[in-house]
């Protein structure tokens, strides 16, 4: 049974997971200990300190991985950024505790993952990929079993969303009228051209059927308010389509609300008596 937990990110993320487990949890864990960047102490103190007692009787806030890893959580979940997965993620691993990581395009750096896989491996513990803010992960990576015949994963966001991206040079994202699809490729390709926007892209390829046969299509929209994610398979048990219109996060507008649900889900998972 999950008792301490570890946490990398005190951000959007967070606050939410947080919340979400003080509403579910039937008792506080033991404690929680958070890695945060230098700069954000203060706030991720006064963060947890909302939760003390309500998700963790002791909870601590750090600034570097190894006083976190010395407080013995059982399992450590990154909720920070790419950045974050390669810098702690192989150190989690190799301390021999199961990481979960929500920045999942990471793993579009074929290296990286191999390396996390690998000490996951050799110390015998487990990676944990949340679903993010996608939907339709389980019949995906169900249906991988029975043969995926065909793949596509659909981002389409309003048209500001795709600001300081490679789509900013390719339209004119004030004038758009109607929706322009304006990438079609590979997950690989998607993640390592779009890295702001991989990790729904990531979170597909590895349920599915790889970065390299994941088809992707990226769609600026003025006709939506938020960001969508479709998911068209076609498989030897099933064909599916699944829409996900994610509430944006009231602390980041970027990430949407279902991503930090994803991990509570996880998370209580290891707490209670049924997992679903
Ligand atoms: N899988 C998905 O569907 C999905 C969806 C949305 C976001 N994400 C990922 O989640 C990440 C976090 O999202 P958010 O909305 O909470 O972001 P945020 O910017 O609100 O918070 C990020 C937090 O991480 C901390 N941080 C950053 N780098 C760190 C490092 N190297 N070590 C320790 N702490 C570090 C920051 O100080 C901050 O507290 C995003 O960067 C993105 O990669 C995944």
């Amino acid at each position: 049974m999950l008792e301490r937990l570890g946490m990398i990110g005190s951000g959007g993320i967070a606050a939410t997971l947080l919340e979400a487990l003080a509403c579910e949890l039937p008792a506080p864990l033991s404690r929680l200990d958070c890695l945060t960047m230098s700069d954000s102490m203060a706030t991720a103190e006064a963060l947890l300190q909302q939760y003390h007692g309500r998700v963790a009787d002791t909870v601590v806030v750090h600034d570097d991985l190894s006083t976190l890893l010395g407080c013995g959580p059982q399992m450590v979940i990154e909720c920070a950024g790419h950045g974050a997965v390669r810098e702690h993620g192989p150190v989690v691993l190799a301390a021999g505790i199961d990481l979960a990581i929500i920045s999942t395009g990471a793993l579009a750096d074929e290296a990286l993952h191999t390396e996390l896989l690998q000490w996951a491996g050799a110390t015998g513990v487990r990676l944990f990929l949340p679903s993010g803010a996608v939907g339709g992960v389980d019949i995906l990576a169900a249906a991988r079993l029975s043969g995926i015949e065909d793949v596509v994963y659909t981002s389409r966001k309003p048209p500001q969303a795709w600001r300081s991206t490679p789509a900013d040079q390719l339209l004119n994202l004030d004038a758009l009228s109607s929706e322009t699809i304006f990438f079609e490729g590979t997950a690989r390709a998607a993640a390592r051209d779009y890295p702001q926007n991989a990790n729904v892209a990531a979170t597909v390829a590895l349920a599915g059927a790889g970065f390299e046969r994941t088809k992707v299509r990226l769609i600026a929209d003025p006709h939506v308010r938020h960001n969508v994610h479709e998911v068209s398979v076609r498989s030897g048990c099933a064909d599916f389509h699944v829409r996900i219109e994610g509430k944006p996060s009231p602390a980041n507008p970027k990430t949407s609300l279902p991503t930090a649900f994803s991990i509570a889900r996880l998370v209580l998972n290891r707490v209670m008596a049924q997992v679903i």
